[in-house]
């Protein structure tokens, strides 16, 4: 889409984000206040409060699991454990880093090359995954839960019926408390929202040269990831674009960008290798380390990467600062939903 949508010079006065109506999304956005809810899995204060029960108990994972949802997707550490890969279940090694799952509801496909098309599915597939479940299969999951009293009576509040302990609804649960993590609030949010002070000059600078040099042709909307579910495209739908774009920097080599073959490994079409989603930024600067290998550590080197291999430019070290100080302030607050009886984050 970024040959589609043409370059355009956003003009950064306050309420002149671009509407760019016929796709229905704008170029710059405030976080909205909540994630559009799928049909036949409406959240509930119970479900996601079950949710984020399931979230950060190891004994999800399997009977001796040492690791929870949390220990890769550390919430109190923005989303992220901070590893290149993360290590799993058994010592074995994930095979991409870990991303953030703050604001993840507003992604219309999941991980890094998009092979999954919810939050439900995605949890499936977690679950039946050796390096992060230990389970033996995902029925002596589902046993373990239907035998601990806490956790079937909740089960039953929340999906009434014959079998309310089953894998369908710990997914379904687990996807309810994801849709509630949100991060409202940052610098760049109130800006939007008219508070001219709220992000320093230098951070405007780097919005615009931003948008100016081209990351915004791709990074845009809610998550700067492209269309949010909406009309533009609905979940199951992925805005994908190559990386590297051009193929052939000293950064190839340097990081690896080219040893994975992206998309091509989830669907085997030659017109996808290289492909990637269009990953987040919002909260980029708590999230190191970067891109789909978790090879880069800085976030002032991931700008001068991406500048290189996505639009063929050097930037000045001015430049990238700009850019970073833009980044960093797509910090939100990240605070858990209100919880009923559940220990704090850790
Ligand atoms: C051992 C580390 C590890 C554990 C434990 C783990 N994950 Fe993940 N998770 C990952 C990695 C790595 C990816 C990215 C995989 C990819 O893109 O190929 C990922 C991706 C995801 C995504 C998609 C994120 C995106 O940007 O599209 C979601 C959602 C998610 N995990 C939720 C969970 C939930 C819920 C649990 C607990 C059931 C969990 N994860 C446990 C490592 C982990
Ligand atoms: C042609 C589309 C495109 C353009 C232009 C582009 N990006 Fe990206 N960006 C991507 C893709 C695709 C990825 C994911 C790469 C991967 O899989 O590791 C990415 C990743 C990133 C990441 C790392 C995200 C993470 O979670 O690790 C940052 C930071 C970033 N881009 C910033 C920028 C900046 C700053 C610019 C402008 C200098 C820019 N991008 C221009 C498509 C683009």
């Amino acid at each position: 889409m970024s040959q589609i949508l043409p370059t355009l010079g956003l003009p950064l006065a306050l309420g002149l984000c671009l509407p760019l109506s016929a796709w229905g999304f704008e170029y710059f956005q405030p976080l909205p206040k909540a994630v559009q809810q799928p049909a036949d899995n409406p959240a509930s204060a119970e479900k996601i409060s079950l949710g984020k029960k399931l979230f950060f108990d190891p004994a999800l994972l399997g009977t001796n699991s040492t690791l929870s949802c949390n220990s890769c997707h550390k919430l109190s550490t923005g989303g992220v454990d901070g590893k290149t890969v993360s290590q799993g279940q058994r010592g074995r090694y994930t095979y991409r880093s870990t991303p953030t799952l703050w604001n993840i509801g507003f992604q219309t496909v999941l991980y890094w090359d998009g092979r999954s098309r919810s939050l439900e599915e995605q949890t499936l597939d977690h679950l039946r995954d050796p390096v992060i479940s230990d389970n033996t299969h995902i029925g002596a999951m589902v046993q373990r839960l239907m035998d601990t009293e806490d956790y079937r009576q909740a089960f039953e509040v929340d999906f009434p019926g014959e079998d309310a302990v089953s894998a369908d609804n710990v997914a379904r649960a687990l996807a309810s408390f994801e849709r509630s993590l949100l991060t409202p609030d940052s610098p760049f949010d109130r800006y939007i929202r008219g508070d001219e002070d709220a992000v320093s000059e230098q951070a405007k600078r780097g919005m615009r040269l931003f948008n100016d040099s081209g990351c915004a042709s791709c990074h845009f909307g809610v998550n700067f990831a492209g269309p949010a579910p909406g009309p533009a495209m609905g979940h199951g739908d992925g805005f994908y674009e190559l990386f590297p774009n051009y193929l052939g920097s000293r950064y190839d080599k340097q990081y690896g960008l080219a040893d994975d073959l992206g998309r091509f490994e989830a669907t085997g079409n030659l017109w996808e290798k290289y492909m990637w989603r269009v990953p987040m930024l919002r909260n980029i600067a708590v999230t190191a380390p970067y891109f789909h290998n978790g090879r880069v550590k800085m976030l002032d080197e991931a700008v001068r990467v991406m500048a290189k291999t996505q639009l063929g430019k050097e930037l000045s070290d001015g430049e990238v600062r700009d850019i970073v100080a833009f980044l960093q302030s797509l910090t939100g607050k990240m605070s858990l939903p209100a919880e009923r009886g559940a220990g704090s984050p850790e």
